[in-house]
């Protein structure tokens, strides 16, 4: 049987795109995301279903994955897609500014596979694809703690991978370089255009883009494949 994917904060952008990539290739998918409004908005548009968790809460995931297995059945391929940004230069950041990145970009990869790695190791299977960033690799001015965290993430699935070998299962984060979604929409068109000049590709990745890769990760072709960093970002940082 086709394994389940579970890609959180799969309502829009990247996760929305890695949503549909996995389902066009074979997976039964649900989504988690914050409000009602977006999974409501996505299964209309989409047909794929959703959960609601804030997944930087320990015990709504908890609760989640419960649901989740309940209603849909064991999960597979666990995608940590859904992120935040909070950005301030690090000497004008708010401690609140932090602690809700880290929460979300970085605690809550813990939480899901916290819940769901118990599942997988039984079933002696599973893929794990966590979103870093090119920002984790070479540092972005305002984002320290954006790159702190996925920083961390690398660390995290390096660790992970190790726990997890043994038991059929995969752990690999995808670094994209700057993607075109609701989150660069955010930066000056200016800003943008001079990033994907210097982009030896010369364009912004798309949605797709990633989607492709966390596919591969998530298919048996890269059963051989983990612990490992994916860079899509057009060879911008090499
Ligand atoms: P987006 O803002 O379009 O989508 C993020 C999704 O996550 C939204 O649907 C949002 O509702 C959901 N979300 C946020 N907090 C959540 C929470 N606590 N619980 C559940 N869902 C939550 O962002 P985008 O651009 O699609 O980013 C997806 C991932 O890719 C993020 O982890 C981001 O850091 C990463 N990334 C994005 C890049 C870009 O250039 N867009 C570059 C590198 C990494």
């Amino acid at each position: 049987m086709p394994p389940l994917a579970l890609v959180t904060g799969g309502a829009s952008g990247i996760g929305a795109a890695i949503a549909q990539r996995l389902r066009a290739d074979g997976c039964a998918v649900v989504i988690a995301d914050l409000t009602d409004a977006k999974i409501a908005g996505f299964a209309e548009r989409t047909g794929i279903p959703g959960l609601v968790c804030d997944v930087a809460d320990f015990d709504a995931v908890e609760r989640m994955a419960g649901a989740l297995e309940a209603r849909f059945g064991p999960v597979g391929v666990l995608v940590n897609n859904a992120g935040i940004t909070r950005d301030a230069m690090v000497h004008k950041m708010t401690r609140a500014q932090w602690d809700q990145l880290i929460a979300v970009n970085l605690t809550a990869t813990f939480n899901t596979t916290r819940w769901l790695a118990p599942g997988m190791r039984q079933r002696r299977w599973g893929r794990i694809i966590n979103i870093s960033s090119m920002t984790a690799q070479r540092g972005q001015v305002g984002q320290a703690n954006y790159a702190a965290a996925k920083a961390g993430l690398i660390g995290f699935t390096k660790t992970i991978a190790l726990e997890l070998a043994g038991f059929g299962i995969t752990a690999n984060c995808i670094a994209p370089g700057f993607v075109r979604t609701e989150m660069t929409a955010a930066m000056p068109e200016a800003v943008l255009t001079a990033e994907a000049a210097r982009i030896p590709v010369k364009r912004l990745g798309t949605p797709d883009d990633i989607a492709a890769a966390a596919a591969y990760l998530a298919s048996d072709a890269a059963s051989f494949v983990t612990g490992q960093v994916l860079a899509v970002n057009g060879g911008q940082y090499l």
